[in-house]
C-alpha cells in the first residue's frame, strides 16, 4: 500500500512538471488536437534513436540477479519513456483477472482477484465485464501502470487448452462482447488494454512452434470475428498479437493477419505488440508488427541497433518507422496517458471484492440437480465436505494471469516439474474458503472435512452424513494443456467412492474448462464453480445455501466423451519444443456448439446450459427481417424464487441449410410471476459467410430460420424472416 502511493505521487509530479513545460512548438500537447493529429505532431519531434526506443522494450523482473530496468515499476514489460518530450515510459502488466505481481516483483504487493474469464463469459453478463474491467484499471493506476495485458479473446478450440480459464468460451458472438466490454472498463479509466492473442492460440502444446492450419473464411467467422467485435466494442490501444504460426507464417510476421486484416480491412489505428518471445526478425516490422516486448526472451533485441540498421540499410522505410512511432503514441494520447486526469479517490478494496463476488455469483453454472438437492435443504444437519483443499481456499488456474489477491494466498501447492513450466508450478488457492464459508451460513448444522486423499476414509464420513459436498479439482496453466478431459489424480474415483456411500453427493468442480462425468448418473446435484476468485468459497457457499440463485450460462461445450473433441490426440503432444508441427483447425467456423449441431452429436451439457432454482418460460416470438434479423419475444418467471435468466437465440437455419449460431443472449432478474419482453438485434456479421474471393461478407437469400431456448440443444421457440441479400465490408 505505502508502495502504490508513493508511485502516485510520482505520477502526480511528472504530470505537473508537463504542464509547466508547455511551450511554443509543442502543438501536440494541445488537448483539443486529435489523438492522430498529436501524434504525429509528435512523431515529428522524436530523433531516430528516440523513435527506436518507443518500438522495444524488456520483461520488467530481476532475471539472473539483475536489477530491473531503470524507472521501471516491476510487472511483464517495461518501454522506457522520453523525459525530454514528457513521453511517459509504457508500465504494462497482465490484468485478465486482476493486477499480477509475477514473482512478487513488487513484494507484498496484493490486487483484487476476479474469477476466470471463462467464469464471467458464463456469467452472459456484459455489464460485469466492464466493471471488472474499470476494476482492474482502478487498481492497476493507483499502482503506477498505464498498459494492461488484457482482453484474452481467443475461441476455446479445444476443451484441453491451458489458458481456455483465461478466455471466454467458444463463441465469436460471446467472446468479442465480453472481451470488448472488460476492455472498454478498463479504458474508462485512462488506460491503455490490449486484445490478445492475436490469433488462433488455440493450445499451449507447442504453442512457440505450432502452426495453425484454417481457412481463410472459416477464421473471418470465428476467431477473427471474436477479435473484431472485442476491437470494435472496445477500441483497445494495442492488440498483443500470438506466439503460433498462423497459415504459415508467424502471427506477430504475418503480413496477411497484421497488415491486411487488422489494418487493413479492419482499419485498426493503434499498435501491434508482440507476445514475450514471439519475434524472430527484424522485417517483422515490414509484416504489420509495431513493438518488440519481453526481448530477453528473443533471439535478439531484433526492434533495437538492428532496426537502425535496417533503417540506414533502406530495408525498413523511415514511413514505417514513423508508422510505428504513431502508432504507439496516438493510443497513448487517445487513452489520456498525456492528460491529467481528474484526482482519484482511493482504492476502495471493499467495493472491489463485491465486484469479484458478483462475477463468481453470477458465473457459477448448476449443471444438474435432478432432485431438487440444491439449494440445501434447512433440515440437513449433517454434511461433509471432501476434498479440493476446500479447507484453505479456491483454486485458481496459473501463469501469467496469476494474480496474488488481498489477504495473500491461502494455500499454494508446488506441481513440480522441470523447465519453463516449473516456473508456474504452484497449485494457488484464494484465500476464501468454502468450507469455512459454508459453516458461517449453517450454525446449526455439522459441517465436517475430509481431504479426500482416502477414498474409503472419504465414503466412511459420507456414509455418517446427510449430504456430501465433494471438490474436484483441476488445475491448469499456461504453457500446458491437460493431457485429456478426465479429473486428475483419482479423483473420479473419490467420488464414485463418496457417491456409493451416499446419493446425497453434490459435486463442486473448480476446472479450467470441461471434464468428463463417468458418475454423474450417480450424484445428486453438479455445480461448476471454475476458479472463482478471492471471494469465490463465500460465492459457492451462497449458491449450495439458496442465498443466490444460479444463472451462469456454459460458454463451452462439455463433450460426453473423449472421442467428441475435433482432434482426438492433442497435436504436438510429445514433440521436442522445438518442433514444428500443425494444427489442422478443419472444423473451421463450427467451434464448439456448432460442430456439435453439424455433426448431430449429443454432449454431455451444451453450450448455453444452466439451470436455476426457479423456472422460466419463453412464448410470443416475432421476427422481423429486413437489413437484419429482430427478434423479439416474453420470458417469463414460473417459479416461486427471483432469479436471473439467459434466453438464447440461435440461427437455426439459412435456406433450408441447417446450422447453428448465438445471434444474441440476454441476461435478466425476474421476480416470480413477472413478464418480461426481450428485443434483440442480429448483428449482420452473424448472418453472414465471409465471402473470401470477394473478400466482403456475404448474406444470401433466405428464409432465415431463428429458435429461441435456454442452451443451443434446446429449441422452445421457433421463427422463420427474409433478410435482404447484400454484400458487406470486411
Ligand atoms: C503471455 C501473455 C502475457 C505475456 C506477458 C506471455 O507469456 O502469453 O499473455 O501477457 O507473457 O507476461
Amino acid at each position: 500500500m505505502m508502495g502504490a502511493r508513493i508511485v502516485l505521487s510520482t505520477v502526480g509530479m511528472g504530470l505537473a512538471l508537463m504542464a509547466g513545460s508547455a511551450a511554443a512548438g509543442e502543438a501536440w500537447r494541445d488537448p483539443s488536437l486529435s489523438p492522430d493529429e498529436r501524434a504525429r505532431l509528435l512523431d515529428a519531434a522524436l530523433t531516430l534513436e528516440e523513435r527506436i526506443g518507443l518500438l522495444h522494450g524488456p520483461m520488467a523482473l530481476s532475471l539472473d540477479g539483475k536489477p530491473l530496468p531503470a524507472g521501471a515499476l516491476g510487472g511483464a514489460g517495461f518501454i522506457p519513456g522520453v523525459p525530454r518530450l514528457g513521453i511517459p515510459a509504457l508500465q504494462e502488466t497482465d490484468a485478465s483477472l486482476g493486477v499480477t505481481n509475477p514473482a512478487n516483483v513488487r513484494p507484498g504487493d496484493t490486487a483484487t482477484a476476479l474469477p476466470a474469464s471463462l467464469a464471467l463469459a458464463a456469467s452472459f453478463n456484459p455489464r460485469l465485464a466492464y466493471e471488472g474491467g474499470a476494476m482492474i484499471a482502478r487498481e492497476a493506476v493507483s499502482k503506477g501502470f498505464n498498459v494492461l495485458l488484457a482482453g484474452g479473446a481467443n475461441l476455446a478450440r479445444d476443451p484441453r487448452n491451458g489458458r481456455n480459464f483465461e478466455y471466454l468460451g467458444e463463441d465469436p458472438w460471446l467472446a468479442g462482447i465480453m472481451a470488448g466490454e472488460s476492455i472498454r472498463g478498463i479504458q474508462s479509466q485512462g488506460m491503455i488494454s490490449t486484445v490478445k492473442h492475436f490469433s488462433l492460440n488455440g493450445q499451449e502444446t507447442g504453442r512457440f512452434v505450432a502452426n495453425a492450419v484454417i481457412d481463410e473464411a472459416a477464421h473471418r467467422e470465428s476467431d477473427l470475428l471474436a477479435f473484431q467485435i472485442a476491437i470494435e466494442r472496445g477500441r483497445p490501444g494495442a492488440v498483443m498479437c500470438a506466439y503460433n504460426q498462423v497459415n504459415g507464417a508467424y502471427a506477430c510476421g504475418n503480413e496477411h493477419l497484421l497488415n491486411g486484416v487488422l489494418k487493413g480491412d479492419w482499419g485498426y489505428p493503434g499498435w501491434v505488440m508482440s507476445d514475450w518471445g514471439a519475434v524472430k526478425a527484424t522485417d517483422f516490422a515490414l509484416k504489420g508488427l509495431d513493438q518488440q516486448s519481453g526481448e530477453q526472451l528473443d533471439g535478439q533485441v531484433w526492434f533495437g541497433p538492428a532496426l537502425k540498421q535496417a533503417v540506414a540499410a533502406g530495408t525498413v522505410p523511415e514511413d514505417r518507422l514513423s508508422d510505428m512511432a504513431r502508432r504507439i503514441l496516438r493510443s497513448m494520447f487517445a487513452a489520456g496517458l498525456f492528460d491529467a486526469g481528474p484526482a482519484r479517490p482511493p482504492v476502495d478494496l471493499a467495493a472491489h471484492g463485491a465486484i469479484a463476488r458478483q462475477v463468481a455469483d453470477e458465473g457459477i453454472v448448476l449443471l444438474a440437480n435432478p432432485k431438487g438437492l440444491l439449494p440445501l435443504a434447512p433440515a440437513v444437519k449433517r454434511i461433509a465436505v471432501i476434498g479440493g483443499h476446500a479447507d484453505a481456499g479456491v483454486l485458481s488456474g496459473a501463469g501469467s494471469s496469476q494474480v496474488t489477491g488481498i489477504g495473500g494466498d491461502a494455500r499454494s501447492v508446488p506441481v513440480g516439474g522441470e523447465g519453463a513450466l516449473a516456473f508456474w508450478g504452484r497449485m494457488v488457492f484464494h484465500a476464501s474458503s468454502p468450507l469455512k464459508a459454508l459453516r458461517a451460513r449453517l450454525p446449526g448444522a455439522s459441517v465436517t472435512f475430509d481431504d479426500g486423499r482416502y477414498p474409503a476414509a472419504a465414503a466412511a464420513l459420507a456414509r455418517a452424513s446427510d449430504v456430501v459436498i465433494v471438490f474436484a479439482n483441476q488445475w491448469m496453466a499456461e504453457g500446458q494443456d491437460a493431457y485429456d478431459l478426465t479429473l486428475p489424480e483419482g479423483q473420479d474415483a473419490l467420488i464414485e467412492a463418496v457417491a456409493a456411500a451416499n446419493s446425497n453427493c453434490i459435486v463442486v468442480l473448480q476446472t479450467g474448462g470441461p471434464v468428463l462425468m463417468p458418475w454423474l448418473g450417480r450424484v445428486g446435484a453438479v455445480l461448476s464453480a471454475w476458479y472463482s476468485g478471492q471471494q469465490g468459497g463465500e460465492a459457492i457457499a451462497d449458491v449450495l445455501t439458496g442465498a443466490v440463485n444460479p444463472s451462469g450460462r456454459l460458454p463451452i461445450t462439455f463433450p460426453a466423451g473423449a472421442d467428441q473433441v475435433p482432434r482426438p490426440q492433442l497435436p504436438g503432444w510429445g514433440l521436442l519444443p522445438t518442433q514444428p508441427f500443425d494444427v489442422v483447425y478443419d472444423e473451421g467456423a463450427d467451434v464448439g456448439y456448432r460442430r456439435y449441431a453439424a455433426k448431430g452429436l449429443t454432449p454431455l451439457f451444451p453450450f448455453g446450459h444452466g439451470l436455476s432454482y426457479t423456472t422460466f418460460s419463453y412464448g410470443g416470438l416475432t421476427v422481423t427481417g429486413g437489413e437484419t434479423l429482430t427478434v423479439r419475444f416474453q420470458v417469463t418467471n414460473t417459479g416461486k424464487r427471483a432469479g436471473q435468466d439467459v434466453p438464447q437465440v440461435y440461427l437455426a437455419g439459412i435456406g433450408g441449410q441447417p446450422l447453428r449460431r448465438l445471434i444474441g443472449f440476454e441476461k435478466l432478474a425476474l421476480d416470480p410471476g413477472e413478464r418480461r419482453t426481450v428485443t434483440l438485434r442480429a448483428d449482420p456479421r452473424l448472418l453472414a459467410r465471409f465471402d473470401e474471393a470477394g473478400r466482403r461478407w456475404r448474406i444470401d437469400g433466405g428464409p432465415y430460420r431463428v429458435v429461441v431456448g435456454p442452451s443451443a440443444a434446446e429449441a422452445v421457440l421457433t421463427g422463420t424472416a427474409a433478410v435482404t441479400p447484400r454484400t458487406m465490408a470486411p
